[in-house]
């Protein structure tokens, strides 16, 4: 499978969860690559950064960095390089998701240094005031998450519609080519084509795939929601 980002996407966060680090990670980027295979529809990871290297030799699936940071080559110990990412084979990065968040102008500086080290961006935003401000930076993608909704299982696309169609609007009144995202208690196919109906071109997920009893079949009803 080649490492490209098409739309719909489903851009699954491995965070730290035990479920999805090492061996798993990279069983869990198999299955999704699996999933990909039988339905067409794009699967994304974003696992640790250790487990980067072993799915992208495991897999073709696109893999995401949780992190990057807006430096450069040379004197920034413990930072995350862009460029790092993007030669281990990255394709993209999440920046400022809400377990990780960053103030606006680190988002501007990370989006400006993902551009340059050819990730694409996906900025996480907690409101759509955030989102508004965010847009003028152009980065490829804003996902929308409330941070309260994050883990619980109760999905933004059905508890809070409105934050997911009121951001589709307002970041495409700045810039209709910004692709807009959905997450936070995303668990089911339903929840996926809710997000779809109020115009997101993808969700971020984590818990409902990592903690799922059967990852491919959660793979599989995300991915057939699409068509429903
Ligand atoms: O990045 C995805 C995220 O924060 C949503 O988490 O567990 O509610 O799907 P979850």
């Amino acid at each position: 499978m080649p490492s490209i980002i098409s739309y719909p996407l489903i851009l699954v966060n491995l965070k730290t969860y035990s479920e999805a680090m090492g061996k798993k990670a990279v069983e869990l980027a198999e299955t999704a690559e699996k999933v990909h295979n039988e339905t067409g529809v794009c699967i994304a990871i974003a696992p640790q950064t250790v487990d980067i290297p072993p799915i992208i030799k495991a897999t073709g699936i696109p893999v995401f960095a949780q992190h990057v940071d807006p430096v450069g080559h040379g004197k920034y110990t413990g930072h995350i390089l862009p460029e790092a990412m993007a030669e281990a084979g990255c394709v993209g990065t999440l920046i400022s998701h809400s377990e990780r968040r960053l103030e606006l102008e680190t988002i501007k500086a990370t989006i400006d240094r993902a551009k340059e080290a050819e990730l694409t961006q996906v900025v996480c935003v907690d409101t759509i005031t955030r989102g508004r401000q965010v847009a003028p930076f152009s980065p490829d993608a804003i996902a929308i998450e409330p941070p309260e909704l994050i883990g619980t299982g109760t999905p933004v696309s059905k508890a809070k519609p409105e934050i997911v169609s009121g951001s589709v609007e307002e970041v495409h009144r700045v810039n209709p080519k910004i692709k807009v995202l959905c997450g936070a208690g995303i668990t089911c196919g339903e929840d996926f084509t809710a997000a779809l109906s109020l115009g997101a071109e993808g969700i971020l997920v984590a818990s409902g795939v990592v903690k799922a009893e059967s990852p491919y079949e959660k793979f599989l009803e995300l991915a057939n929601a699409i068509k429903a």
